[in-house]
C-alpha cells in the first residue's frame, strides 16, 4: 500500500516535471549572417529610433556614452545583480546573428535567439504590445547602428533565480503575451497614448509597485512605487499634487521636462523625457497627455488650485525672521525661499512652487531628500536651469527640520518618519 503512495507520488512529479519542461523548453532560432543596414529604409530605420527612445533601450543598454547599445549596465535585484545585454549587431558578442524573428519572439516573448528565458528587468512584459510594424522598425533601427564588440559581466544572481527555466513558470503566472488592443470606448487619441504607455514606453516599469517576485502589482496599478532609490509618483487618482495632471501640464512636463503647477522630472524620469521622449513627434506626446490626463481623472483651473494653495503657505514666507518660530523655517527662508518664491498669478516652472510640488506630498521623503541633498543638474528638470545641492551646507539634522517644516506647511499629509536617518542613507 505505502509502495503504491510513493510510486503514484514518485509518478506524479516526473509527469508534472516533464510537462513543465514541455513548457519552459524552446527551440534556438537559426543564427543568420549580419543584415547589411543598406537592407533597411531611411524611414524605418527613422521610426525605429523613435521607438527606441521612447522604449528606453540606450538607457537600459549602456554603461560608457561612446558604446551605445553594448549593454553592461547593472541592475541591482533583490535576488542579485543583473546586467543588460550586448544589443549591438556584433555578430560575436551582440545580436548580430539574429534573425527578426529571433528579436521579435525576444520582445515579445522574453526568449533569446538561442532558446533561453529572459530575465523581466527587460520589459518584454510590454514591448510584447507592439505592432508588428513597430517591432519591425525597432529591429531595423537596432541593425544599423554600430557594431561593438562587448561583454557584459557576468549576472551574480542567487540560486535559484538564476536558473533561466524557472522563468517559464513566472511567466505562466504573471506575463501576457500579445499585443495592444484597442479600447473601443476611448478615442483614437487616447489609444495612441495608452499603445505608448503600456507598450514602448513601459511607464507601469516604475509607476506600479511590485510584488515579491518582481511582476509588477496589478491590483496596485499606477499607484506609485520606489524605482532605481527614486520615487515614481502615482499617476492615477492617488497622485496628491493639489493641481492635477491636466492635459495640457502633462505635455509641458513630457516635452520641457517640467510644468509651472508641479515641478521638473529629476532623477529616472529625467532619462525618460530628455533621452527616451526627446526624439518622439508632438502628436505622440499630445496623445500620452490625453491618456495620462484621464488616468489621473485631472481637470480645471490649474492656476486657481495654485493661488489656493500658494495662499496657505506664503504667509510662512512673508514673516521677517525674527517672528520665525523653528529652526525649518528659518532654513527654508535662508536656503530656499529667494528661488522657490511665486507670486500669486504667475507660478512659474523655474522656481518649483513647494505647495505643488510631488516631492513634498508624497508617501516617501526620497525624492525631496535627495533633490535637497544633490541639487537638480542641467542633465535633469529644465535643460537651462539648475539648483545646487545642500549637501555640504547642511547637517542631517538640519536638512529633517527644513524637511518636516515643508511637509506640516505646504501639505496637508502626514508628517514623515524616522527624517534624520533618511537623510543620512541617502547621503551619497
Ligand atoms: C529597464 C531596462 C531595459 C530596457 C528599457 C530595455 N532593456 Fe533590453 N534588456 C535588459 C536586460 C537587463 C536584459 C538582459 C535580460 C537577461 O539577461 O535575461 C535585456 C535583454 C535584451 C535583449 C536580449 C539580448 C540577448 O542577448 O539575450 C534584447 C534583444 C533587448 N534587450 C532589446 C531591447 C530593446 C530593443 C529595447 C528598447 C525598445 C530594450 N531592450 C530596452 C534591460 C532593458
Ligand atoms: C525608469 C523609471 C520611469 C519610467 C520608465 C517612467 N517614469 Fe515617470 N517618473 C519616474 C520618477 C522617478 C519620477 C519622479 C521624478 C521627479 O520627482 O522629478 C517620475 C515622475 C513622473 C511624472 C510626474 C509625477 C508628479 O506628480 O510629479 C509623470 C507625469 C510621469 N513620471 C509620467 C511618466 C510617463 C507618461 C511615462 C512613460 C512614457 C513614465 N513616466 C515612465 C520614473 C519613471
Ligand atoms: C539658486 C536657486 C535655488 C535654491 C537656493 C534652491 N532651489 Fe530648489 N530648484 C531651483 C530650480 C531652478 C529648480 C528647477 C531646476 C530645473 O528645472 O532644472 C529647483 C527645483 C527644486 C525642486 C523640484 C524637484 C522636482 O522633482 O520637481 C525641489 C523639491 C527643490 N528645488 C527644493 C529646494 C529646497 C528644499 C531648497 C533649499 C534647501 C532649494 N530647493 C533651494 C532653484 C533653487
Amino acid at each position: 500500500m505505502f509502495k503504491k503512495i510513493v510510486g503514484g507520488v514518485v509518478a506524479l512529479s516526473v509527469l508534472a516535471l516533464a510537462i513543465f519542461l514541455l513548457i519552459a523548453w524552446e527551440p534556438s532560432i537559426d543564427p543568420i549572417s549580419t543584415p547589411n543596414p543598406g537592407g533597411f529604409s531611411e524611414e524605418q530605420i527613422n521610426r525605429g529610433e523613435v521607438l527606441a527612445g521612447l522604449g528606453n533601450c540606450e538607457t537600459c543598454h549602456t554603461t560608457a556614452p561612446n558604446k551605445p547599445l553594448a549593454g553592461g549596465r547593472a541592475m541591482p535585484t533583490p535576488f542579485g545583480t543583473l546586467y543588460s545585454t550586448n544589443i549591438t549587431p556584433d555578430p560575436k558578442t551582440g545580436i548580430g546573428q539574429w534573425s527578426e524573428e529571433a528579436f521579435a519572439r525576444a520582445m515579445r516573448e522574453g526568449i533569446t535567439q538561442s532558446g533561453s528565458h529572459l530575465f523581466p528587468a527587460f520589459p518584454y512584459t510590454h514591448f510584447t504590445k507592439l505592432s508588428d510594424d513597430d517591432t519591425s522598425d525597432l529591429y531595423a533601427y537596432i541593425m544599423s547602428q554600430s557594431a561593438i564588440q562587448a561583454e557584459p559581466p557576468e549576472n551574480t544572481l542567487e540560486f535559484p533565480f538564476n536558473i533561466r527555466l524557472l522563468l517559464a513558470g513566472w511567466k505562466l503566472l504573471f506575463f501576457d503575451e500579445g499585443r495592444y488592443e484597442t479600447e473601443t470606448s476611448k478615442s483614437e487619441e487616447w489609444n495612441r497614448g495608452a499603445y505608448i504607455a503600456e507598450g514602448a514606453g513601459h511607464c507601469s516599469a516604475c509607476h506600479t509597485p511590485r510584488n515579491v517576485l518582481g511582476a509588477e502589482d496589478t491590483s496596485k496599478a499606477w499607484e506609485g512605487a520606489i524605482i532605481n532609490n527614486w520615487y515614481a509618483p502615482a499617476l492615477n487618482t492617488s497622485n496628491r499634487t493639489p493641481a492635477g495632471w491636466t492635459e495640457t501640464e502633462a505635455y509641458k512636463y513630457l516635452r520641457n521636462g517640467g510644468s509651472p503647477f508641479h515641478g521638473v522630472a529629476v532623477g529616472s524620469m529625467a532619462d525618460v523625457v530628455h533621452d527616451g521622449l526627446k526624439q518622439a513627434p508632438d502628436s505622440d506626446l499630445r496623445a500620452l497627455s490625453v491618456w495620462l490626463s484621464d488616468l489621473a481623472q485631472a481637470s480645471g483651473d490649474q492656476q486657481a488650485s495654485a493661488n489656493s494653495v500658494s495662499a496657505i503657505h506664503s504667509a510662512h514666507n512673508n514673516q521677517s525672521p525674527s517672528t520665525m518660530m523653528g529652526e525649518g523655517e528659518r532654513l527654508f527662508t535662508y536656503a530656499c525661499a529667494a528661488c522657490h518664491y511665486n507670486e500669486p498669478d504667475s507660478t512659474n516652472t523655474l522656481r518649483p512652487d513647494m505647495a505643488l510640488n510631488s516631492a513634498i506630498s508624497a508617501p516617501t521623503p526620497i525624492n525631496l531628500i535627495r533633490v535637497t541633498l544633490n541639487g537638480v543638474s542641467l542633465k535633469e528638470g529644465l535643460p537651462e536651469a539648475m539648483m545646487p545641492g545642500f549637501a555640504h551646507a547642511l547637517d542631517d539634522r538640519q536638512i529633517a527640520s527644513l524637511l518636516a517644516y515643508l511637509r506640516s506647511t505646504h501639505t496637508d499629509q502626514p508628517a514623515w518618519t524616522n527624517l534624520e536617518q533618511q537623510v543620512r542613507d541617502q547621503r551619497p
